[in-house]
């Protein structure tokens, strides 16, 4: 006798994108997302902006989620919602949203963090990928965050490194502002990179203690570059952007591949998943297969809708949580900054 699913309606807000989703246990049945291109003529995020259109996109984003699932909300045991770490005006649409519906339909809240649903992506059942088994390195590698995590358990995460500054992700939007691509620049640069020289134009690689890391350095290594490079021949960037793209690129991998060989040699674990935008990018994704090889480590790349920001991959932790019945109670806030 086969026993009925558990239907958990997701909602991520934390950033610039409204998303839903509705898993059955751990399998997705719809995944939406709102992308909010307002962002791109200013060349970043602008947090009221990003609420404003929240609050325009989460109510047809949900419907649209539970119609592609074919879930009346009726049908529904819990609602997630991102809790934090974002922006707080975009959370608190998001959070408002999840804590009336799950108190009109009667359900359990459940409160998820962001970073940890980058993490337990790779646990939503998709035919073809592999899930990894505890414990592994958990990689993320976002707009707003870099983390090596060691993590133990579904709820046993701890972080062994992190940025000391900007994330990786804006290492990479910066870096592609600088050469004037509209924002977010990160899968502009990965573009142009594939038919550049990753060492036409090289760059230094910033110290930092232990499993740490630090972006902004490199940033303000690249404009000075640039700004001296456009002076001599105006038509620098232009002529050269392939191998401008690959260098910045290959510098920005290499950061993040001497800190998981240094996680891996100071943990004894092999297994790396990666999570978060930038786990998009397919340099990243190439290096770390042939790590794969040469290492003998295991690697875990999230299937493409699971790396950007997401609600599926917050309705895997919901799911999760609402196993071990780790509810919110209506008393919950969002949070800016939030621990594991
Ligand atoms: O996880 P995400 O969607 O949002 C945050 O939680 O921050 O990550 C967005 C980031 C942006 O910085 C974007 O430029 C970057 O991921 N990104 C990429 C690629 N695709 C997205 N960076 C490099 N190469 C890519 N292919
Ligand atoms: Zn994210």
């Amino acid at each position: 006798m086969s026993t009925k699913p558990t239907y958990i309606l997701a909602i991520e807000s934390s950033c610039d994108d409204t998303a839903a989703a509705v898993l059955a246990d751990n399998k997705v049945l719809s995944n939406v997302v709102a992308r909010q291109e307002i962002h791109e003529e200013y060349g970043g995020v602008v947090p009221e902006l990003a609420s404003r259109a929240h609050q325009q996109n989460i109510v047809p984003v949900v419907d649209i989620a539970l119609k592609k699932a074919g879930i009346t909300k009726e049908e529904l045991q819990g609602i997630a919602f991102t809790q934090g770490p974002g922006l707080m005006g975009s959370l608190l649409v998001g959070g408002s949203f999840a804590k009336s519906l799950a108190l009109a339909l009667d359900i359990p809240l459940i409160a998820v963090n962001h970073m940890h649903a980058h993490i337990l992506c790779h646990f939503i059942d998709e035919s073809g990928y592999d899930q990894p088994t505890f414990p592994f390195l958990a990689l993320t590698i976002s707009g707003g965050h870099t983390q090596i995590v060691q993590v133990n358990s579904f709820f046993d995460l701890k972080v062994l490194g992190e940025t000391t500054d900007d994330a990786v992700g804006e290492a990479f939007d910066k870096s592609a502002k600088i050469l004037g691509f509209p924002y977010p620049g990160g899968p502009l640069i990965d573009k142009y990179a594939k038919e550049g020289n990753p060492k036409a134009y090289p760059f230094t690689k910033p110290k930092v203690e232990g499993l740490n890391f630090s972006f902004s350095g490199l940033k303000t290594q690249f404009l000075y570059f640039i700004q001296k490079q456009v002076a001599e021949n105006p038509n620098f960037i232009e002529e050269n952007k392939a191998d401008i793209c690959a260098s910045i690129q290959h510098t920005i991998i290499k950061i993040l591949m001497d800190k998981l060989k240094l996680a891996v040699e100071l943990t004894g674990i092999t297994q790396i998943a990666i999570g978060g935008g930038v786990s998009a990018n397919s340099g990243i994704r190439a290096t770390l297969k042939e790590a794969e090889q040469k290492y003998k480590w295991k690697t875990y790349i999230p299937k493409f809708e699971y790396t950007t920001d997401n609600a599926a991959m917050i309705g895997i932790v919901g799911y999760y949580r609402y196993r071990e019945s780790l509810f919110a109670d209506s008393s919950v806030v969002s949070k800016a900054r939030i621990e594991f």
